[in-house]
């Protein structure tokens, strides 16, 4: 199958219950862990393989039904770190199923082009063969500046790996001298994950009745709302999606004060970082690596209050203008 199957039309009650959930907060990011295929394939005597081949079917399907609704963005679970483990059978007959459906993406470019769909590669490439690199590079660079949705697709990945990633980045970055210890937060670790270009996950669906996540977003899913489906990937039907969309809806209001106040503390964390480090910057002491710590600044900037005064608060907003400036160098460099 392709990647942009014909179009059925809806029927009239999947156009009312779409205009219905349009009607309420509809995700923008829709991340899918796609499992049950091999279950599938034994359920209906199928080669595991085949089981794979209807996984892609559905999620081709899948895309259209989350583009009809104004879901922007899709992450998808292709291939985990973890699935090299599988036989060698089954894992070469994932890596052909890919080949043949990046290599009909290319053939079907003007199709990608004309729905404007931007496709981005999450994960160590390195780890696939070089054809399937190759041809995963060319679907990136050709969908590039589609800016209609995009779809992120998940190959060689895991979240702890990407973390692990992450840190290397900043680590070295410390070592080159681009940022410094101190600079190290959350939000420079987030701006070095894969999904550093994507807006945050609203909802996460996994098929097949597992209740976990398998080492996929961990990061990106801490406010998101989650729904597990008890259907096989393959039998993955619009009904199942509407149905994860209305439990999006009825979370809502609670999942955007969870984020809401995360980023409030997250702003705060960062702000009495700034003054503590502006203060050991005052005091001489600079946290390059190996430079000493004097411990009687540290307790002092350690049990700061953030600074009442305007003198003080001018010398925290330098200290957070020039760490900013030095973040965005880094991240260029990366
Ligand atoms: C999980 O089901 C599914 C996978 C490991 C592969 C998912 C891949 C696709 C749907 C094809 C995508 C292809 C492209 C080109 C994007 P499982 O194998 O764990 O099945 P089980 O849970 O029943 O054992
Ligand atoms: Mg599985």
């Amino acid at each position: 199958m392709t990647w942009f199957p014909e179009r059925r039309q809806p029927t009239w009650l999947q156009r009312f219950c779409e205009a219905v959930l349009k009607s309420g907060p509809v995700p923008r990011h829709v991340a899918i862990i796609m499992d049950g295929n091999r279950r599938f394939a034994v359920k209906n005597s199928m080669e595991k393989c085949e089981g794979h081949v209807k996984g892609f079917d559905k999620l081709a399907e899948t895309l259209e039904w989350c583009l009809d609704l104004g879901i922007t963005e899709v992450t998808v679970y292709a291939f985990s770190i973890e699935n090299f483990k599988r036989s060698p059978d089954e894992v070469n007959g994932l890596l052909e199923l890919s080949r043949q459906k990046f290599a009909k993406l290319l053939e079907e470019r003007n199709l990608i082009q004309e729905h404007g769909v931007c496709v981005r590669i999450l994960g160590d490439i390195a780890l696939l063969p070089r054809d399937l690199q190759e041809l995963l590079a060319e679907a990136v660079t050709i969908s590039a500046n589609n800016d209609r949705a995009i779809l992120n697709v998940c190959f060689a990945y895991t979240s702890r790996d990407d973390m692990c990633h992450a840190m290397r980045e900043m680590t070295d970055g410390v070592k080159e001298g681009f940022i410094r210890e101190s600079d190290i937060s959350e939000g420079l670790l987030e701006k070095c994950l894969y999904t550093s270009h994507s807006r945050h996950v609203d909802l996460l669906i996994r098929t097949s009745g597992e209740v976990r996540l398998s080492d996929f977003l961990l990061w990106e899913s801490a406010y998101s709302c989650l729904a597990f489906v008890k259907v096989l990937w393959p039998e993955f039907s619009i009904w199942n999606l509407y149905a994860a969309i209305l439990h999006y809806q009825r979370n809502y209001g609670k999942i955007q004060i969870a984020r809401q106040n995360f980023m409030i503390e997250r702003e705060r964390l960062q702000r009495e970082s700034d003054h503590r480090y502006m203060l050991e910057e005052e005091a001489g002491i600079c946290s390059k690596p190996g430079s000493p710590v004097d411990t009687k600044t540290s307790v002092l900037a350690t049990n700061c209050v953030l600074p009442q005064n305007k003198n003080a608060q001018t010398l925290v907003q330098q200290y957070a203008k020039a760490r900013k400036e030095r973040e965005d160098t880094f991240l260029a460099h990366v």
